[in-house]
């Protein structure tokens, strides 16, 4: 076993036991109830100190993963949501699962598509692609010959960052930006860095469900911050970054998913000055942000921060090109050093052929006029399934933005029950428990309006209240 240098303190070697001990058990060798090996055992195969074995056992006891019986010794819990500390805080710890619920319903193929948060393609500018992709091949014929920078095209760079400065009044230069695949990818190498076994990590709840995915497989332990259309309870936030001293908070605060809701500018700061105080980093997850249905949602988290205590992750796939895969993380040195060379090890850069025709497809005139239009047909969309659902006693709080509504059925309605029923019917929504850190929340769903078009959108909300109405009870 690796000893922890002066270097590594972020992953002392009692971690490393705990790592060692919850592999063991998520591979099966170790199955509930299963005695483990005696502290001296354990500390002469991994060649620690027995005081090692010890801590780490005491650790994994404090979190419910293992159990003492009086005299006999350490034993594997059952379950493996057990609790850390009797609360419901860090209660969905699933530490190195390899779990993507979402992705497994949306790779359904249904004819109601209404569990995929993207938008239909339709109503994207596709016809005049090929003229974009004609100009970078004319304006840098070598451009399949070469591979990108690491961290990004400087070109792309240099533009976002005038461009988030236009738009959103963030100071950024283009050396504070680093092109990922996706947001997605952005969030694996932040969790990568930041994050290792047992660290904490506040996520709001709901929140989006393959970000928890992506914490759980790194070990670590999730401890819900409830969202509401008034956004966070900051006094809680800061209690619960007192108490459990989370490495990060990973958040989604404008038009949030799954719920649409946005955290209001006043919190904003304040949030900043918590994380500053708590060494809580913030990753703001930012790709609905340009989907407004009124008024423009507040500046983003990042530009109340002067710490560097702010990730700020601003993916493109949502309504310019899901299939270029074009994000751009905003931070501040040293940390931004830390993320080219985790970006170096996950891929070398982003395709440079991608990130050329994003760049002159997403400044054209042509796409930025249509975002109006986008907005328009959006609110449509969503007001199509607000009627549909009007009569049904459903209830949902009006999004100002986003690709998504989050729904709460009466009680006398399974959500259960209501997706196996509305699968065979080749309707998919996502039922609310996924996107709970407590996997709880199982009166509400998630339903994406911005993927069908208008009349499938209608007819397939239709027919999923009607399912609902039979299995009333
Ligand atoms: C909040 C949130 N973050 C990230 C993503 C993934 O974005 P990307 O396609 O850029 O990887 C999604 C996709 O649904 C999302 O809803």
């Amino acid at each position: 076993m690796k000893k922890a240098t002066g270097a590594d303190q972020s992953h002392p070697l009692f971690r490393q036991v705990c790592e060692f001990i919850l592999n063991r058990m998520q591979r099966g060798e170790w199955k509930a109830h299963d005695k483990l090996p005696s502290i001296r055992l354990l500390a002469e195969e991994l060649k620690v100190h027995r005081l090692t074995v010890f801590k780490a056992y005491r650790v994994l006891t404090e979190d419910g993963k293992v159990y003492v019986k009086d005299k006999s010794g350490y034993y594997v819990s059952p379950g493996d949501r057990a609790l850390g500390d009797g609360s419901s805080e860090g209660a969905a710890v699933s530490t190195y699962s390899l779990t993507n619920p979402l992705s497994d319903i949306q790779r359904m193929p249904v004819q109601y598509q209404f569990s995929q948060a993207l938008i239909d393609p339709n109503l994207l500018p596709n016809l005049f692609l090929s003229d974009y992709v004609k100009k970078v091949f004319d304006l840098y014929p070598k451009v399949m010959g070469t591979y990108s920078s690491v961290q990004g095209d400087e070109e792309l760079r240099e533009t976002l960052s005038r461009h988030f400065h236009d738009q959103h009044r963030l100071q950024l230069s283009p050396q504070e930006l680093l092109i990922t695949s996706g947001a997605q990818q952005a969030i694996n190498l932040i969790a990568g860095i930041v994050l290792g076994p047992m660290d904490n990590v506040l996520v709001e709840r709901p929140t989006y469900s393959v970000a928890m995915d992506i914490f759980r497989r790194a070990g670590a332990r999730l401890i819900p911050v409830e969202i509401t259309p008034q956004g966070y309870d900051l006094e809680a936030v800061e209690e619960l970054m007192r108490r459990h001293k989370p490495r990060m908070f990973y958040m989604n605060p404008t038009h949030h998913n799954p719920t649409g809701y946005t955290v209001p500018a006043r919190q904003r700061k304040l949030m900043v000055e918590l994380a500053e105080r708590y060494r809580c980093l913030l990753v703001e997850d930012d790709p609905f942000r340009d989907m407004y249905f009124g008024e423009k949602p507040p500046p983003p988290f990042f530009a109340y921060d002067t710490e560097g205590w702010v990730i700020y992750i601003s993916s493109f796939s949502k309504y310019v090109a899901p299939g270029l895969r074009i994000c751009a993380v905003a931070c501040r040195y040293p940390f931004m050093e830390r993320l080219i060379t985790a970006k170096s090890l996950a891929d070398n850069g982003t395709p440079l052929l991608n990130q050329k025709i994003f760049l002159h497809y997403y400044t054209s005139p042509r796409l930025q006029g249509h975002l109006g239009k986008l907005r328009i047909a959006l609110q449509v969309h969503k007001e199509i399934v607000e009627e549909e659902l009007a009569s049904a006693g459903w209830e949902w709080t009006a999004p100002e933005g986003g690709l998504n509504l989050w729904v709460k059925l009466p009680e006398s309605i399974s959500v259960a029950a209501l997706f196996d029923r509305s699968m065979e019917q080749s309707i998919s929504f996502i039922p609310g428990e996924i996107c709970d850190p407590l996997g709880e929340m199982k009166s509400w769903l998630r339903l994406s309006y911005s993927f069908a078009s208008e009349g499938v959108l209608r007819e397939g909300i239709r027919r999923l209240v009607m399912l609902a109405g039979q299995l009333e009870k």
